[in-house]
């Protein structure tokens, strides 16, 4: 059996930085309201010349050099997004094209904020079929672009940025160990961007506006505590693992209480979950792959340790996995 183990990890973020002071002087909020209701106190947002395609070209990079890997030699791109610089084309051929990724294919994923487990999901399946060898998953979103930031029910959740992580066969029981992938599109109303079918079209109607992001807040905040802590369980159960066998959740970082709710779901202490969100808000598609990073930086996560992503978004959907850190079992002329 070819597992999909994680060889190398990289991230990315914009300089800038919008604190809650900052918000306090567009919207009607405090600090004190956003700390205590989300746990943010900060987030990043893009400067001019930041894109998702530039973010994730940085993050991208960065994790071919820490597996060692060629990006030339790369099989395929996933990237998970909601918020490409374009339509088309996609953020993944980009990138394909700035890392001169020559034999690799390269598509978007978009599954919101779930997108990032949604990539890997994908990434890992042409691990395991041995149909590729070298695949490079990254997160990336710009939801700033997006945001109404006279809407102090949204403005205030979300940040930029990117991380990425290289796919390599593993014969060690090791990687990627369970996936659990869910939707309820009856309810997608509460969380959503845009409306093409209001765009122009033939008969020349145009009833459409500048899109930004629209949340029913308790809506999905209700959804999120389900899902999270039900996703991550059932991920756990998959692996034939048991809560105890769990050495770090690695959440969707939406929001403080959300994250605590899956932590209780999953009877984990706080110092076994790795939690970021105080200082880059709801960096959407990036949020699990900036924190895998910085847990692994930070010595969080070892080799050998069982971690479970866990993320949930707009679709409505959920996704989360268990994986086997390490890569003892990739061949180590894969690793040129
Ligand atoms: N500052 C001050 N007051 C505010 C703010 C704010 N930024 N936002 C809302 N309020 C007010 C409301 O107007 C309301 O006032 P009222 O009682 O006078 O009407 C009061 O605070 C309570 O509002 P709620 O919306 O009920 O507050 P809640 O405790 O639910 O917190 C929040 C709102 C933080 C948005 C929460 O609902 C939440 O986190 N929801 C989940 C959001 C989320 O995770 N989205 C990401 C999805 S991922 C993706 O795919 C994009």
């Amino acid at each position: 059996m070819r597992h999909a183990a994680v060889t190398g990890w990289g991230m990315a973020v914009p300089d800038r930085v919008l604190t809650n002071h900052d918000l306090s002087q567009m919207v009607d909020t405090s600090d004190e309201w956003i700390v205590s209701r989300t746990g943010i106190r900060e987030r990043r947002v893009v400067t001019p010349t930041d894109t998702a395609t530039s973010m994730s070209i940085t993050a991208g990079r960065a994790a071919c050099e820490k597996a060692g890997i060629d990006s030339a030699d790369l099989d395929l791109i996933v990237v998970g997004t909601y918020t490409a610089d374009h339509q088309m084309p996609s953020v993944a051929s980009l990138v394909q094209d700035a890392l001169g990724a020559r034999r690799a294919g390269a598509f978007d994923v978009n599954a919101a904020c779930s997108g990032f487990v949604y990539a890997l999901a994908v990434g890992s399946q042409f691990i395991e079929s041995g149909v590729y060898s070298k695949v490079l998953v990254i997160g990336t979103d710009v939801a700033s672009r997006f945001l109404d930031y006279t809407d102090r029910g949204t403005c205030i959740l979300f940040g930029d940025g990117s991380g990425a992580v290289v796919l390599q066969p593993s014969s060690a029981d090791e990687g990627l160990l369970s996936l659990v992938l869910g939707s309820d599109g009856s309810a997608g109303q509460h969380l959503t961007l845009g409306d093409n079918t209001a765009l122009e079209n033939m008969n020349g109607d145009r009833t459409v506006e500048r899109p930004f992001m629209k949340m029913n807040g308790p809506e999905v905040f209700r959804f999120a505590v389900r899902v999270m802590g039900e996703a991550a369980a059932e991920a756990v159960i998959k692996a034939g693992l048991t809560f105890g066998d769990i050495d770090l959740l690695v959440p969707h970082q939406a929001n403080l209480r959300i994250i605590d709710a899956a932590a209780r779901r999953l009877e984990l202490p706080r110092d076994r979950v790795w939690v970021n969100v105080d200082r880059y808000g709801n960096t959407s598609s990036a949020s699990v792959p900036i924190s895998l990073v910085e847990a692994v930086d930070a010595g969080a996560i070892q080799d050998g340790m069982n971690v479970v992503v866990v993320g949930f978004g707009g679709g409505l959907t959920w996704a989360a996995g268990v994986l086997r850190w390490g890569s003892s079992g990739v061949a180590q002329e894969a690793r040129r």
